[in-house]
């Protein structure tokens, strides 16, 4: 589902794309990205407080990261999508599993984005 979607995006997969990942958890949507997109680097950020995820944390998903060969081009940081102000312009946002637990506020992070 997700290399359908990035498979239709108008943008190439050897491009040198940057990408941000809300609500990153352990890295799953991270490293399909990088899979997906050769030259992208990622940066995931996540607040790693989720009582579904309890044990996860940036140093989870950069072991993860490194297990499938992504770790020099994907980066996790702690951070809370309702104050994050990104220092560099994202080509691709993705997020899995995270906007509908907002309700209605997810729209005004929308727009943020
Ligand atoms: C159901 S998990 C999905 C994790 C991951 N996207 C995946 O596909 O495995 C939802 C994630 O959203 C994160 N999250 C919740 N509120 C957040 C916020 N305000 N800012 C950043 N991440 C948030 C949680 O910590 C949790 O890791």
């Amino acid at each position: 589902m997700f290399t359908d979607a990035f498979a239709s995006l108008p943008v190439g997969r050897n491009d040198e794309l940057r990408i941000l990942n809300v609500g990153c958890g352990l890295g799953f949507l991270s490293c399909v990205s990088a899979e997906f997109y050769k030259n992208a680097r990622i940066t995931g950020i996540d607040t790693f407080e989720h009582a579904s995820l309890r044990r996860s944390s940036p140093k989870r998903a950069k072991e993860n990261a490194r297990i499938l060969g992504f770790s020099d081009r994907i980066d996790f940081n702690k951070g809370d999508v309702f104050r994050f102000t990104p220092v560099e312009k994202f080509d691709i946002i993705i997020s899995n599993l995270v906007f509908h637990n907002f309700g209605k506020i997810r729209f005004k992070v929308y727009s943020r984005l």
